[in-house]
């Protein structure tokens, strides 16, 4: 009892500065990981802490309650994990030099293997959960089904927004493939039940709300991936409606400045997403503090990979330069402090079109993003036109830079300037809405379009 009491008392020590928002201090040093042994020295928790975080992200697996497979996991042992989490040197080191804390769970700190919504100690391992973060006794949070929250940091203009979601206690179960030898697992397959879910009614809705907050940097956490797709293991396609569904979340609220921050693969990689939102959804993902692959090994295949670290003990570092046209800078980096890769990125490119009207589309019609993933597919496609490029053909812009990465065109050959377009000109559709049926191609320039089989495939929409 008395040891209970001590290890209550360190890790409340350990916690104590643990934080909610609305902090108006101007953020500049984020630091994030996941995935740490409570049983092991954390070199890299040392190369954190000297870089003095504003903020800090766990993206969950902040201990693993199940490696020893001989115990049963209950919420004692999930209770005494976090204990000897809280009192690594290391961790007490990097909690103290960070100016705020905040985390999600994933499946080894929820207390089972890749559990979801049926994992019997989930409320338990809640409890424990917001103890270790030092969640108060009377904070909403621990009322809450399910761990998400969200928080916004420093001074409006300069306000980053921290959406840290809870990818366990509501998900539905996930189907698992048969055996595979080579890989020596049972590879995930599609889970397109009606109705399966990621996050759960509730959380939907918490999301959408967070997301219509206004916020200049948007940092949205999942424990697991959200981009990257190829690989066999848990991912956000594991149920792929829930992830058009975030992206189409992320396009009707208009959010700007998404970036994904992910954990749980046990390496680190950068993914890009261009067509997903109005501008690059980039996933960074950043695994793990010391249970990373410790042997080179090859990079599985993810054709959204921008850059990769495929061994090694890793955490992401982002900086942010707020004057003039903001920047951010994003960095994995080693235990040694060094970079491995990273990119930069203006925040004024992490930006669309404002919010998608979907609801003003009749049955069968799309809009330009959802045009965009259907290349070589025959669709109608409607929008309100920006500019018109072209002499002879005509390109109906859907932005007002046509090299715009969001930017769709509707292409009206000469031949097809006939008919209602026999005097077609820029004047005829600038800042009119056109309906145009036609297939999707991408053109050498690499930007997408429609091309029209005639020209009574375009019309011009009354409003
Ligand atoms: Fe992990």
């Amino acid at each position: 009892m008395r040891s209970r009491i001590l290890a209550g008392l360190l890790l409340a020590l350990a916690l104590a500065p643990a934080a909610r928002g609305d902090d108006p201090k101007l953020v500049t040093k984020i630091v994030f990981g996941s995935c740490v042994d409570q049983d092991k020295p954390v070199p890299i928790f040392d190369t954190m802490a000297a870089l003095k975080p504003d903020l800090l992200l766990l993206l969950g697996d902040n201990m693993y309650a199940d490696l020893d497979k001989s115990v049963k996991v209950t919420p004692d042992v999930i209770r005494q994990k976090y204990q000897q989490m809280a009192k690594v040197p290391g961790f007490i080191k990097l909690k103290a030099a960070s100016a705020h804390i905040l985390g999600t769970w994933d499946d080894h700190d929820y207390g089972k293997n890749d559990a979801g919504a049926d994992w019997e100690h989930k409320d338990a391992a809640q409890k424990e959960f917001h103890d270790f973060f030092g969640t108060p006794a009377d904070d909403p949070l621990r009322k809450q089904k399910g761990i998400y929250r969200a928080e916004v940091y420093g001074p409006v203009g300069k306000r980053v927004q921290v959406i840290m979601l809870d990818t366990r206690y509501f998900r539905s179960p996930l189907k698992k493939g048969p055996f595979n030898p080579t890989l020596r697992y049972a590879p995930y397959l599609q889970n397109n039940d009606e109705g399966a879910t990621m996050l759960g009614a509730d959380q939907w809705k918490w999301l959408e709300a967070q997301l219509k907050k206004p916020a200049e940097v948007r940092l949205l956490v999942s424990s697991i991936q959200v981009i990257s797709e190829e690989h066999p293991f848990e991912k956000w396609t594991t149920i792929p409606k829930e992830r058009e569904k975030l992206y189409a979340l992320l396009n009707s609220t208009g959010a700007n400045g998404v970036v994904i921050l992910s954990g749980d693969r046990h390496l680190a990689e950068i993914s890009v997403d261009t067509k997903a939102v109005g501008y690059p959804l980039y996933d960074i993902t950043s695994s793990g503090f010391n249970q990373a692959n410790k042997g080179w090994r090859a990079p599985e295949k993810n054709s959204a990979r921008l850059s990769g670290m495929p061994y090694g003990d890793n955490f992401g570092y982002i900086t942010i330069d707020w004057s003039d046209d903001p920047r951010l800078a994003v960095q994995v980096r080693d235990e040694d402090g060094d970079a491995t890769c990273g990119f930069k990125v203006r925040l004024s490119t992490l930006k669309g079109s404002g919010p998608v009207i979907v609801a003003k589309l009749p049955d069968g019609v799309i809009a330009p993003a959802a045009a965009a993933k259907k290349v070589n597919e025959k669709v109608t496609v409607q929008f309100a036109v920006k500019s018109v490029g072209g002499k002879a053909n005509l390109y109906l812009n859907s932005q007002t830079d046509f090299r715009a990465k969001d930017n769709f065109a509707v292409v009206l050959p000469v031949k097809l300037q006939v008919g209602a377009w026999a005097k077609a000109s820029a004047d005829t559709f600038v800042g009119k809405t056109i309906r145009a049926t036609g297939t999707v191609t991408v053109n050498k320039q690499g930007s997408v379009q429609l091309e029209l089989a005639d020209e009574k495939g375009l019309e011009l929409v009354k409003e």
